[in-house]
């Protein structure tokens, strides 16, 4: 992926007589800074799952545990993430010089710099594809396709017969479209039986049809230019005592693997079409995969000395529930609550992740300066 966006930008740089390489094109990550910043984003919008959510969850389910200590102990109080501090997304806001989105369904917040319409535990399918595929959704209904309504309705109560500024605003922002994962987690697998792995590859083509609608949608209906397309990270290794993730000695979950591994490659097809048909917006694969690989490889020189125990909750008890077992350091783990990273871990993945997504959303930027830059000279 990386290099073929890099090759098209040069050949979009050259056309232009100017030998500018590429910006943040290198390939070993090196910490966050402000990589996203010269891309000039005015507001950023995000639609997904738990990996994402910054408290939509919790507005719809205001008891739910992901509100309850420890829940955001890192940053002193429990916002609906569902990790200790911060996940992914609030750190490409802050690589992009922008706020913290904001949760879409939480009252009275500023959405002027964008809005996160994610929500944990949901996907991709809607309610028709998944009562088709025997999804069921056990926590939320208010799956991409429903935040995709609200992000809908957000733009005309913001824009309200502004069609020139709306459009201008959009334009300038920048997409998330993450929330592949559930759909297959949630599958009733007892209609059928077709071994598991079966089962999940089967869903698969409704899945990558819909990211495929979603993003249409997002640039021939509204504008976008710039988007973001998440893959499936590299999850489905547990160990026995409840945690997801196991570093040193991998016990993957075959079919989670392969499942994922060929979710990614196709999407990863998918988005390669989208740019051919529209070649004037940017289209970035975000690779969680290798992102969490990443992680698994250098969570020891980051300090991390518990890869395999989760830090909150367990079996029984789950995180935010009366009594269930807290770490108390949760800098010092990869698994927060046994299905979901630490803000230490996700810190780590971004440090992979941002330098990726800036190379990849970098070009149009540079070749758009460099050719001000070939006017204003001319
Ligand atoms: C989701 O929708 C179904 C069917 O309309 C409903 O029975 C269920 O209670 C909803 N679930 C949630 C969590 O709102
Ligand atoms: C917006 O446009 C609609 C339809 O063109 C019109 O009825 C309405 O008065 C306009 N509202 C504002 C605030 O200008
Ligand atoms: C899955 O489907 C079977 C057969 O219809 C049903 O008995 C079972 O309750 C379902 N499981 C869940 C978790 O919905
Ligand atoms: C879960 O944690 C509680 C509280 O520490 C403990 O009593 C219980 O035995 C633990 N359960 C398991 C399955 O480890």
């Amino acid at each position: 992926m990386k290099s073929l966006t890099a090759a098209s930008c040069m050949l979009f740089l050259s056309s232009l007589l100017l030998v500018v390489p590429c910006p943040m094109g290198q390939a070993e990550p090196d910490g966050r800074g402000k990589l996203l910043e010269h891309s000039g984003f005015t507001a950023i919008y995000c639609f997904g799952d738990s990996m994402y959510d910054s408290g939509n969850a919790l507005a719809e389910s205001p008891q739910g545990p992901m509100g309850k200590f420890p829940y955001g102990v890192t940053i002193h109080h429990a916002t609906g993430r569902f990790t200790d501090g911060y996940t992914i997304i609030d750190r490409i806001a802050e690589a992009a010089g922008v706020p913290p989105l904001n949760p879409y369904l939480k009252r009275n917040m500023d959405h002027s710099k964008g809005a996160n319409f994610a929500v944990g535990g949901v996907g991709l399918l809607s309610k028709e594809a998944r009562a088709k595929w025997h999804v069921k959704l056990p926590f939320s209904n208010s799956s991409v396709d429903i935040q995709l309504k609200w992000f809908d309705r957000h733009l005309n109560q913001a824009y309200r017969n502004q069609t020139a500024a709306r459009r201008e605003h959009v334009e300038s922002s920048l997409f998330v479209l993450g929330g592949a994962g559930n759909d297959y987690l949630h599958m009733n697998l007892s209609f059928s039986s077709l071994p598991r792995v079966v089962q999940m590859k089967r869903i698969m083509p409704a899945l990558l049809a819909a990211t495929r609608a979603y993003v249409k949608t997002l640039i021939t209906e509204y504008g976008a230019r710039k988007l973001v397309v998440p893959g499936i990270l590299k999850a489905g290794c547990r160990v026995s005592t409840g945690g997801f993730f196991h570093a040193t000695q991998v016990q993957c979950d075959e079919t989670l693997i392969s499942v994922a591994a060929l979710h990614n490659r196709l999407l990863k097809r998918e988005l390669e079409m989208l740019r051919i048909k529209f070649p004037d917006v940017e289209i970035v694969y975000g690779d969680m995969w290798r992102a969490t690989q990443w992680l698994f490889d250098h969570f020891g020189s980051a300090g991390i000395h518990h890869p395999n125990e989760r830090c909150c909750g367990n079996s029984s008890i789950g995180c935010g529930m009366p009594g269930a077992p807290y770490c108390g350091n949760p800098s010092d783990y990869i698994d927060w609550d046994g299905t979901h990273f630490t803000d230490h871990a996700y810190r780590l993945m971004s440090d992979f992740l941002i330098p990726q997504l800036a190379s990849g959303l970098g070009c149009r930027a540079a070749a758009a300066a460099a050719a001000n830059n070939v006017r204003s000279q001319g």
